[in-house]
Formats: structure tokens, sequence, C-alpha cells
């Protein structure tokens, strides 16, 4: 923690720097955006950006790190004790295109335009260096009346930008936040320009609502609103609808932070099942590895849910298919399983239980027998083929299942067992 403050100090201490510079040149300089609304929330900074008078080539002169991000709109990143800034030219946007960020945008001398082109009351305050803040829009009281609201005509605004739609759903979950009721019913009205914005786009905006502080919030304003079926790729998933049973089911979520259960979860809220939730997350370009884990932890939950674990009288036939099929999808993702909150009592008792079948699995991986595959191809003289990997995977269930020990004398002499069956296992 003292790490992360000394950090936010650092990063206050450098903006300050910057903004003390543009002074003595005889610019305009404000702290603006999600630091300013993250200071009056008296909330932790996450980075800070600079709007100022002075042209981007001019800042660029000032200082003696920058990096010449986006100067045709603009932006010029000031590097000061190795922290980025983005130090960004007054503007007024002009040409939006598609729906999406603008093509061109027009210098202006007068920080009110810059804090009118943007999305929200709450992201449309500056701070001068001497601590005062601009806030032509009404953003404070915003903030304390708990209401989020577009600057001037919401229509205007999401058409500008579609992604703000999202984005206005990410900062009522995040910050607790009311939907004013003519930027809600201009969400709605708008709500098909979302298949103006490329799908990473808006899997970052719903990583960020169903991974941040409120997901239950999320999923309410994701159901209430209805934009998921209006992504520019269809996701193919069921339209959520919030009522009393989806309100109550959705706390699971705040039962965990790890993103990838958080997702998993969602997709059985939805419901659907493992394969279409696949389908979604490529959709929103999920990360492979991402994806194929929340995958198998639905199918994981799928199947225990099919072959009625909870129920099954047999208490030692019940670890054995629990431990065979740990063994198949792997220690890991039954070991995420069991971390997912679970939704029922029954589920809560048997994941109790599986909590220690899983303990008691010495080994999960062929690669952890005390044989490999050399040291069989040496015993049995024979050429190497898929049987190989089969008999592999049977040793690894013997030992975890069948009490057979992992030693190599054991193994070789329960490999030897398989011998009249290894042809066979070729064709299987
Ligand atoms: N902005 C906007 N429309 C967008 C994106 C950004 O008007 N589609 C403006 C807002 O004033 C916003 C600022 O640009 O505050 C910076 O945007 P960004 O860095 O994306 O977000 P933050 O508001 O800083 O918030 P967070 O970092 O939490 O996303």
């Amino acid at each position: 923690l003292t790490e992360e403050t000394d950090i936010v100090r650092r990063m206050e201490a450098a903006g300050a720097a910057i903004l003390e510079t543009l002074a003595e040149h005889g610019c305009e300089a404000y702290l603006v955006g999600g630091c300013v609304r993250d200071r009056v929330m008296g909330r932790p900074l996450k980075d800070i950006d600079i709007a100022t008078s002075a042209l981007p080539e001019k800042v660029a002169g000032m200082f003696p790190r920058t990096i010449p991000t986006g100067l045709q709109h603009g932006t010029v990143t000031v590097v000061m004790d190795s922290i980025p800034f983005e130090v960004t030219t007054f503007r007024k946007e002009s040409d939006y295109e598609q729906f999406r960020r603008p093509q061109r945008v027009e210098f202006v001398d007068d920080l009110t335009e810059d804090l009118r082109r943007r999305d929200f009351t709450i992201n449309a305050m500056a701070l001068d260096r001497f601590g005062s803040l601009v806030d032509p829009f009404g953003g404070v009281q915003d903030i304390e009346a708990r209401l989020l609201r577009c600057v001037g005509d919401p229509k205007e605004r999401f058409g500008e930008d579609a992604l703000r739609m999202l984005r206005a759903l990410r900062f009522a979950a995040a910050y607790g936040l009311r939907i004013d009721e003519p930027t809600w019913k201009a969400l709605m009205d708008m709500r098909i320009l979302l298949k103006h914005i490329a799908m990473e786009r808006v899997r970052v905006e719903l990583e960020r609502m169903l991974e941040g502080h409120d997901p239950v919030r999320a999923v309410q304003l994701l159901a209430e609103s209805g934009i998921l079926d209006f992504t520019k790729e269809p996701l193919g998933l069921p339209a959520l609808r919030w009522d009393a049973q989806l309100a109550q089911a959705s706390q699971l979520l705040a039962q965990t932070s790890e993103p990838d259960l958080r997702w998993t979860i969602f997709f059985m809220l939805l419901p659907v099942e493992a394969s279409a939730a696949g389908a979604a997350m490529d959709g929103l370009r999920f990360p492979r590895r991402r994806q194929e884990r929340i995958q198998r932890i639905m199918a994981f939950q799928e199947w225990i849910r099919q072959i009625s674990l909870y129920y099954e009288p047999d208490r030692l036939k019940a670890k054995a298919r629990f431990q065979e099929m740990a063994l198949r999808y792997s220690k890991a993702i039954a070991a995420d399983w069991l971390r997912l909150p679970p939704e029922s009592a029954d589920a809560s008792r048997l994941k109790h239980e599986a909590a220690a079948w899983l303990d008691d699995m010495s080994i999960d991986q062929v690669q952890e027998l005390a044989v490999s595959g050399k040291d069989i191809l040496e015993a049995e003289n024979r050429r190497p083929g898929p049987w190989l990997g089969i008999l592999l995977d049977r040793l690894l269930r013997d030992v975890v299942l069948g009490g057979v020990p992992n030693d190599k004398e054991s193994l070789l002499r329960q490999a030897r067992r398989y011998r009249d069956r290894l042809p066979s296992l070729d064709k299987e």
C-alpha cells in the first residue's frame, strides 16, 4: 500500500510540475478527465491527463522527454519522473466518422469548449495548478446527487462515439450512479449504433464492468439496456431479463473477485452452456487461453450437474468419479471449479468434500509418473505409437484412482498387465 501511495504522490508531483512548466511558457494548462473525477470522488488516482492551450509542437519543445503519441489529434506524451502523461491541446472534435472517434480535430483556445466535447459531466471537469476546479456542466453536483449525465445533448454525445453507451453503464456500475433519464432514453434510442464499434473495444468495457467493483449492478444495467443484442457481430446469447430470480442468482458474482470466475458465472446466469459461451468469447476476441479456461470450468460444472454428483449415495464412487474427471480436465480446472461460489447448499456440501478429494490426488499429469514413455518403450521393446499415450493415461488413472504406487517397478509391472491389450489400444 505504501508503495502505491508513493507512486500516486510521485504522479501528482510530476503532474504539477508539468502544469508549472506550461504556465511558465505562458500557456493555460489543467488536469482533466478521469483524474479530476476520481479526485472529487475521493478515489485513488490511476493516471493523469492534462489539457493545455499550447499546440503539440510547442509542448514537445518544453520537455526533455516526450513521445509524439497522436500529434494530429493534439496529444503528446510527456515523460516525467518515468511516468507518462498525456498532454492534449484544447480541441473541439469535428469529423466523427461512423460513430467512432474523430477523424480530424480542431484546436480551440478555450477550456470550456474542450470540456463541452466530453462524454459525461463527471468527466468534464478540470483542475488548475492552484487546485481550483473548473466545472461548467455541473459535475460536482451530479457526483453529489449520484447521477450520470451526458454533457449537453446525450444523443449527440452517443452519436459521436457509440462506445460511450457502454462507458455509461460501466461508470454507473463502478461508481454506483443512477443514469439520468434523458441520458438513459438516448442510450435506449441509440443502442443500435453499437454495431459500429470494434468487438475488442466492447470486450474491454464488458471486462471492466464484470470484473469491477459492482458486477451485480453491471449485469442489471446490461439486462435493462439490452445493449448486448446490438454488437457488431452477434454474440448469440439469450437476452438477460432483470427479475427477482436473476437479481438473486447474480449475487454469486459478488462472491469472487477472480475475473475468469466472474465470466464463468455470467455465462451461467444467462444461462448458456460452455459451447455457446465459447462462441460469444470468440466474437469478443477473448485471448485463447482465457476462453479455454472459462469454457473448461463451465464444462466441468455441467458434468457435475449432469451426473448429479451431489446426490450419489455411494460417496466412494462419487470420489472416484470426481477424481477421474479432475484427471481429464486437470487439477487446476477442478480447483477453479471448487473456487466457483456454490449456487446451493448441495453444491456447497459437495465442494467441501471435493476439496479433500482433490487434495488426495497425489499427481495429475503423466509427466509426474515415476516412469517415462522411454522407460516403457525399453521395457516393452515396441515401436512408439498412439498406444503409448493411452497406456500412460491408464497408468496415471491407476496411480490416482487404483492405488497403484507411483514407483518405477510397480508401474512397469502394471504396464505388463496391459501388454496383451496394447495392440488394441492403438485402435482406441
Ligand atoms: N472521453 C470522452 N469520450 C470517450 C472517451 C473519453 O469524452 N469515448 C473523455 C472523458 O472526458 C474522459 C477522458 O476523455 O474522462 C479520458 O478518457 P479515458 O482515459 O478513456 O477514461 P477516464 O475517464 O480517464 O476513466 P477510466 O480511466 O476509468 O476509464
